[in-house]
């Protein structure tokens, strides 16, 4: 049976990418029914519809969710990026965030191959906070972080779980718990709880400013890295720059419960300057939607997409060139 996706191309090179992605896998045979919906920034200035319940009523049905970068500029900040990118992870509960970084290795760097599990509900993005006194002299703005032993435990368990799938079965928490004594504590103790029930999984813990200097000169370390929803977004940017950049980093917002459908993007955005252009590179989009196969069942077509994009010679030339020769290779 064809498995029923809905597409979300978004804004400036979003359904660019899309489309390439989209046909990738049709190339790897795999029987997809597409529903399409016009949602974005350019939705939001035309209608003044971000991302409606029933909408995602209407989601709960589908298998899984393919989204190209939302976002323009002539909207003002955090209106898209909370009413519809982390409305879809909290109303969906994608509560992991899964970013594979995979780097061949050059003259000057050793190659690398981890995942970085990002706790995708909760945190400082959770909108805990606000204004007292906006716009006086005496303004007061906070911006709490919120972590619920529930949700930290149940992100936490996934990264074992996939660590433990892996051949080195090894584990990171990233955190700040010499600053973060209230947060960092309750990460770390759930951390060893859940460690306990996973012997077969070696475990590290770094600070994340420490982190990012092994991101930088010793990412070879890492295999599964497990960290909160803010340090795991930055990371992640690092992580992009330092296997490739930023137009190879894919991802997988999941429900690892499937009570609904999980989601699947590119880590880049909108990237407004260079939309019709041809400059932008698929590949984040196409290797998004591996991990949705994976996510599917369809491993055998992943695994193939994936070795075709590993292949030099499918990343050269415009948007479509990428794209069709990685289809072609499939
Ligand atoms: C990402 C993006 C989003 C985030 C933005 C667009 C809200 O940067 O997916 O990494 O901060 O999570
Ligand atoms: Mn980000």
């Amino acid at each position: 049976m064809a498995h029923r996706i809905g597409v979300i191309g978004g804004d400036g090179i979003g359904p660019e990418v899309i489309a390439e992605g989209l046909k990738v896998i049709e190339a790897a045979g795999v029987e997809i029914e597409t529903v399409d919906y016009d949602l974005g920034g350019a939705r939001y200035l035309r209608d003044a519809i971000v991302l409606p319940d029933e909408v995602i009523d209407q989601w709960r049905d589908l298998d899984a969710l393919y989204l190209g970068a939302v976002g323009t500029p002539e909207v003002p900040p955090g209106l898209i990026e909370r009413g519809l990118l982390l409305k879809m992870r909290f109303d969906l509960d994608l509560y992991v965030n899964l970013r594979p970084f995979v780097f061949a290795g050059d003259e000057a760097h050793a190659p690398h191959d981890f995942v970085v599990i990002r706790e995708n509900t909760e945190g400082t993005y959770a909108g805990e906070g606000g204004f007292l006194r906006k716009g006086t002299p005496h303004e007061v703005a906070t911006q709490g972080s919120v972590n619920t032993r529930m949700g930290v435990e149940r992100c936490i368990r996934y990264a074992f779980e996939l660590a433990a799938s892996r051949e080195r079965k090894h584990l990171t928490l990233v955190h700040k718990t010499n600053v973060l004594t209230f947060a960092g504590d309750l990460w770390e103790r759930a951390f060893e709880a859940v460690a306990a029930d996973h012997p077969e999984v070696e475990t590290a813990y770094n600070h994340v400013d420490a982190a990012c200097i092994y991101f930088v000169q010793d990412p070879g370390r890492y295999d599964v890295i497990v960290t909160d929803n803010l340090f795991g977004d930055i990371l992640t940017d690092l992580g992009g720059a330092v296997s490739g950049g930023i137009g190879l980093a894919s991802s997988a917002n999941l429900n690892p419960d499937r009570t609904g459908p999980s989601m699947f993007e590119p880590v880049h955005g909108s990237a407004p300057d260079i939309v019709g252009t041809g400059a932008a590179n698929p590949t984040a989009a196409i290797l998004s939607g591996a991990l949705m196969l994976d996510f599917l069942g369809e491993t055998d077509a992943a695994d193939l997409i994936r070795a075709a994009c590993a292949d030099p010679a499918t990343q050269s030339g415009s948007t479509t060139e990428i794209g069709y020769a990685v289809a072609a290779r499939v």
